[in-house]
């Protein structure tokens, strides 16, 4: 699956999103090596701090079905922003930890911009399991 079939799976999760509160409706799709895409939608709660953000959910996803950080090659965002969506703080530590590092991030939007990054990129000298040992 190429990087513009991931974003269209990314926009067709954002579909899905339960954003009452913000009104700012975001999708991601995880693809694996074996060709699986799992989708995640940003999910709001009326206590505000319970947001769950999309990129989060769709790698949650991939996790319960029983993939894990090696067997992921590709992450897909999109929201209707006007240059391509990036991810929050919180979703970079995630993905700095499920994710491979060199793998590609698609960053989309509804204009169908995509821009290519990855997590080094995104979060360099980020905190990990390591500082704990
Ligand atoms: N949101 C995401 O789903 N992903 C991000 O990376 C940025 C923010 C969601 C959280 C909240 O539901 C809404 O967008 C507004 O912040």
């Amino acid at each position: 699956m190429d990087k513009f079939a991931l974003h269209e799976k990314a926009k067709e999760a954002r579909k899905l999103s339960y954003s009452p509160y913000s009104h700012f409706a975001v999708g991601a799709a995880v693809l694996t090596k074996s060709g699986e895409v799992f989708l995640g939608a940003n999910i709001e709660n009326s206590a505000y701090p319970l947001c769950m953000c999309a990129e989060r959910n769709a790698l949650y996803n991939a996790y319960m079905h029983g993939f894990k950080k090696e067997d992921l090659v590709a992450l897909a965002l999109s929201a209707d922003t006007d240059g391509p969506c990036s991810p929050c703080g919180a979703c970079r530590q995630v993905i700095s930890e499920l994710f491979p590092k060199d793998a590609p991030i698609y960053m989309g939007n509804l204009k169908d911009n995509i821009q290519e990054t990855t997590i080094s990129e995104l979060l360099p000298f980020a905190f990990s399991g390591e500082d704990l040992e």
